[in-house]
């Protein structure tokens, strides 16, 4: 692999807030290291079909404030495969583009490892997602956004709550992992929290009506990550049929947890991380997501990353529990 002249950046999976900014640090770090930029639409699928365009320093202007993704963004099924991926490169190489910037989640970076694996081609990743799923970072860029997002929805849901003394059932998103129901539950001051990392085998549920909260409080708030089975729906159908003296409601937030303009944490999280993908290349860096540990810029192999089952810290738990008496 030869000097790099020209990056390609693109996001892809489900959108985040903050990807924008995102997109803004990695165009103006490379302009600023004179690289040329080409933006690609519609992720992978953008790569695959040729919609890729040059960005300059005015293509991102004004952005760092907008939710969403301005590069547009998809799951490509044809990118998981082999055909699908050697039309990627024949794009990339018509381009002259040497090396590839993604922005997303775990499937998107798992699509960046296989194709780093069979091309020579420098692939940095960087953490978007609200999930805060990707191994080695403490954060995702769309995380703090999210959880903001969820605790204002959570404390308007509480008002109505509270004056019908109702139990709510609050579902969120995650997919796999409960690290926004787990936080956003603490900084809702919510009585309990249902995760899929809760390895006791105790009946959640049982747990929860178990610690006699009603007893002491008009109302009660649940947030359940979501799950195929076992979602908010779920757990309000079982409590009235096996506890018909609550009156119960469901709230399932949806998609609205992923839009809105981005916080200053997820705004700052993006552009370090945008800038650090490009020193990454300068220091030769190759197949890595930039993360974030103690607050500092830190190198994660793709491998690494995308690893199922990152842990979630179990005193986040505790303070939960302790704290919802
Ligand atoms: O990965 C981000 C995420 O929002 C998950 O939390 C959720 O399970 C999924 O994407 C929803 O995807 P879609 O927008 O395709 O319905």
């Amino acid at each position: 692999m030869g000097q790099i002249k020209t990056i390609g950046v693109l996001t892809s999976g489900g959108d985040a807030p903050g990807m924008n900014a995102a997109i803004r640090a990695v165009t103006r770090a490379a302009i600023a290291n004179n690289l040329r930029v080409m933006a690609i639409y519609r992720g992978y699928e953008g790569l695959i079909n040729d919609e890729v365009r040059e960005f300059h320093t005015e293509d991102v202007s004004g952005i760092i404030c907008r939710g969403g993704t301005i590069l547009k963004t998809a799951r490509s099924q044809e990118f998981m495969t082999e055909k699908g991926r050697a039309k990627a490169h024949k794009v990339m190489k018509k381009h002259s583009i040497d090396a590839l910037v993604v922005i997303g989640g775990n499937g998107s970076l798992t699509g960046a490892r296989l194709f780093a694996q069979e091309y020579d081609v420098p692939c940095i990743g960087l953490p978007g997602t609200i999930d805060n799923d990707l191994w080695g970072t403490d954060l995702t860029i769309g995380y703090d956004t999210t959880l903001n997002t969820i605790m204002e929805c959570v404390d308007k849901i509480r008002d109505t709550a509270n004056s019908h003394e109702r139990i709510f059932f609050v579902e969120v998103m995650g997919r796999d992992a409960g690290f926004l129901a787990q936080n956003s539950a603490i900084a809702a001051g919510a009585e309990a929290a249902i995760i899929p990392e809760d390895s006791t085998g105790a009946d959640q549920l049982e747990q929860f009506i178990g610690r006699g909260i009603r007893k002491s409080k008009s109302s009660s708030i649940v947030i359940v990550s979501e799950s195929p089975k076992c979602g908010a729906m779920y757990y309000a159908e079982r409590v009235r049929k096996e506890y018909p003296e609550y009156d119960v409601r469901v709230s399932i937030l949806g998609h609205l947890q992923r839009g809105g303009s981005p916080s200053a944490g997820d705004r700052i999280l993006a552009s370090r991380m945008g800038l650090g993908a490009i020193q990454a290349l300068n220091d030769g860096q190759r197949n890595v997501m930039i993360g974030i540990r103690n607050d500092e810029i830190v190198y994660v192999p793709f491998s690494n990353a995308v690893k199922s089952d990152k842990p979630l810290k179990k005193d986040l738990i505790d303070v939960m529990n302790t704290l919802s008496i």
